[in-house]
């Protein structure tokens, strides 16, 4: 069912799966020992040296990954493969769709939409960046407080193993949209968000601003109460206001 295709170095995994798109398989997942033009999200660039960190994009052909339920059901992988990896560590998730331990980046996802020629929908990349073994001294290249569970455990873990993890949560996730439909798997992402009731600062293309986050709406939009009004935002960057 999961498919594992490893490259050693590639521009982007997320490029490298668009471009590929047709002739891989639905659930081909792409890992590369190293990118040279990591993508971030919002046009920003994902640290990505060789051999470290885990870099790895699904094909989803399945319709049931179809809107946002592809960037929830990431998300949340990401949690769960992370937590079966070290238990005793907390994770969380920070709107939109970043994982958080201990204050700090641990993981990111970039979801990606191939259309076939005339604009039509073929799918969806999703691109997952876990730090993985980044040792603590080089963590200061990334323009965030971020994290590794290198330094977070003081151990190193097989990127090839942490990565089945992922590509098997990723399915069960697949299994119970199947089951279930999207309701649960919104309720659970929503909930393990730890941003709800939280005053924060939310920059983006079009906002700039200060507010209590009141809500994350069932199309996965962020509900800020602002001084003046209530915003309904559904993308941005969210820091944290003591
Ligand atoms: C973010 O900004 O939080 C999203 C980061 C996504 C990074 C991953 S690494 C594998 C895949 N390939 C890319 O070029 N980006 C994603």
């Amino acid at each position: 069912m999961l498919k594992i295709i490893e490259l050693n170095e590639v521009d982007s995994t997320n490029r490298y799966a668009l471009d590929n798109f047709s002739v891989l398989a639905d659930f081909s997942l792409i890992i590369a020992k190293k990118q040279t033009m990591g993508r971030g999200r919002r046009g920003k660039s994902w640290v990505s040296p060789a051999g470290l960190n885990l870099y790895a994009s699904f094909v989803i052909k399945d319709r049931n990954f179809g809107g946002a339920a592809a960037s929830w059901a990431a998300s949340l992988a990401a949690l769960s493969a992370l937590r079966r990896t070290a238990q005793d560590i907390s994770f969380r998730l920070k709107w939109p769709n970043d994982v958080y331990c201990r204050g700090k980046k641990i993981a990111g996802i970039l979801c990606e939409t191939k259309s076939n020629n005339g604009n039509i929908f073929a799918g969806i990349v999703m691109g997952i960046g876990v730090n993985l073994n980044m040792p603590p001294e080089d963590l200061v290249q990334i323009d965030k407080p971020a994290t590794s569970l290198l330094a977070e455990t003081g151990k190193s873990i097989d990127i090839r193993t942490f990565a089945a993890v992922l590509g098997n949560e990723l399915i069960r996730y697949r299994d119970t949209i199947v089951i279930n439909g999207i309701k649960p798997l919104y309720e659970e992402w929503k909930n393990e968000n730890f941003i709800i009731g939280k005053n924060v600062h939310v920059s983006g293309d079009s906002i700039d601003a200060d507010g209590t986050v009141i809500d994350i709406d069932g199309n996965g939009a962020l509900i800020l109460k602002s001084k003046e009004e209530i915003l309904t935002l559904h993308s941005g960057d969210i820091t944290l206001l003591l």
